[in-house]
């Protein structure tokens, strides 16, 4: 391996983090390229649960953390992060955690706007990291390098502020936030996090000139894409493969592979269609009983996550958008019980069928599509202690092999439980 790129397949949620988890016992370096603290990944060692929002989650693993210029980082969850972590015995120092000085930092501005401006209309998670992208594109960002001059990051936090408050108050005529209050409260962020700031994409072209392997995780799914996924209704950043290598600073030419990771199902938070989702009872079974280890709420913002049978059309559009080699399913011990499953091979509309969304996925035209079902043959048995793709009833192997032929690509590894062991490779 010198550079292995993860990517979630769906709309996030794919259980990448379980599975960056394993892979990165491979790698010397974990590197997250997008996304902010809109992210939750969740790692069950043992009985200890480990909840990543910003940090890599292969740092669990104790490997070097990168945090990529792609990325939009709120200091405080990020110093609360560290800190959570070390409780937990591990320690995040200027050694083993980078941090890019192209990042860009989420202000309690950007959060206000975000639940202002799109929580309710995009069902965001409510982070701010709309807000913060839009500043970056409109070239008013701050970004991580500025906290190593304090007197000026300080000037540009005040300004910021400032600026941010004007436009709050003519748009919804409400107060901000102190400019004064805010100043001293990133003045002693900027303190803690600015021995982290280096220019990480440097730092990857040498750990891999060194033959050093390196994990790039992606945060959220490829269906909600910045370009790619169903507008409106995405997050602001690139969660597809080109991102990994804008949000490091790296080239292609290190890539060893690009694991895709899909769900048994398909699940959904937030906002925008989703032609497969389910209600009632086969919704409730797959969504799970909340508080146990794998069900189906948000581990940001714990709501109830929208489920449904797995897509084939978007999954083949997702795999296509990022070149995927190999699959890795997650989550299928969640449909045993179910005597049937149902797979969504083709959309129709008006009486006409399609294997493929004609233009993008854009939301308006998604959701005017109507799934099309095959029907696959469920299995009783648990298959949590399973190891092995025979050792699986028989129609579950038969439904791992469907999505295979169905999307062209290879499934190279099945996970069957949150716990780290609950994974084999075909
Ligand atoms: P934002 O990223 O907070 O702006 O939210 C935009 C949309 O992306 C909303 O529908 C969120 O629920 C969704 N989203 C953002 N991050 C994740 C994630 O890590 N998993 C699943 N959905 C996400
Ligand atoms: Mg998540």
């Amino acid at each position: 391996m010198s550079l292995v790129v993860v990517l979630g397949m769906q709309w996030g949620d794919e259980g990448k983090g379980k599975v960056v988890d394993v892979i990165a016992e491979e790698a010397d370096v974990v590197a997250r390229f997008g996304g902010g603290a809109n992210a939750g990944h969740t790692v069950w060692v043992g009985v200890e649960k480990y909840v990543t929002h910003i940090l890599p989650s292969g740092v669990i693993r104790g490997k070097i953390g990168v945090l990529g210029n792609g990325m939009v980082i709120d200091p405080r969850a990020l110093c609360q992060e560290i800190q959570d972590f070390a409780k937990q015995g591990l320690n995040l120092t200027p050694e083993n955690l980078l941090l890019s000085s192209g990042a860009h930092i989420i202000t309690p501005a950007h959060v206000l706007l975000d639940g202002a401006l799109m929580q309710g209309k995009i069902g965001t998670t409510g982070r701010g990291i709309g807000p913060a992208y839009a500043d970056k594109a409109a070239r008013q960002g701050l970004r991580a390098g500025m906290m190593r001059d304090h007197k000026a990051f300080r000037e540009a936090v005040r300004k910021h502020v400032s600026y941010q408050n004007v436009s709050y108050g003519l748009i919804y005529e409400r107060v901000g936030f102190d400019p004064d209050a805010v100043v001293d409260e990133y003045a002693k962020f900027a303190e803690r996090l600015a021995p982290y700031v280096q220019d990480t994409g440097k730092a990857l072209a040498q750990y891999l000139s060194v033959g050093k392997k390196v994990l790039a995780e992606g945060a959220q799914g490829s269906l909600i894409d910045i370009d790619h996924g169903t507008y409106p209704f995405v997050t602001s950043s690139t969660t597809t493969i080109g991102g990994a290598f804008s949000g490091l600073g790296i080239g292609p030419q290190h890539l060893e592979t690009i694991v895709g990771v899909v769900k048994a199902f398909q699940t959904r938070v937030g906002h925008g269609p989703m032609p497969t989702e389910l209600f009632g009872e086969e919704a409730a079974r797959l969504r799970g009983v909340k508080g146990e280890p794998g069900s189906e709420y948000g581990s940001t913002t714990g709501r109830d996550r929208r489920c449904g049978w797995l897509d084939i059309v978007l999954l083949r559009y997702a795999v296509r958008v990022n070149s995927v080699q190999e699959l890795t399913i997650t989550k299928l011990d969640v449909l045993s019980g179910f005597p049937h499953i149902k797979i969504c091979t083709a959309y129709e509309r008006n009486g006409q069928l399609y294997t493929d969304i004609p233009d993008g996925a854009t939301a308006d035209e998604l959701s005017t599509f109507k799934p099309v079902y095959e029907d696959a043959q469920g299995w009783n048995e648990n298959i949590g202690a399973v190891r092995s793709f025979y050792a699986l009833p028989a129609p579950a192997w038969s439904y791992l092999r469907r999505i295979e032929a169905l999307t062209d690509t290879k499934i190279k590894a099945v996970s069957v439980g949150p716990k780290r062991d609950q994974m084999f490779f075909v």
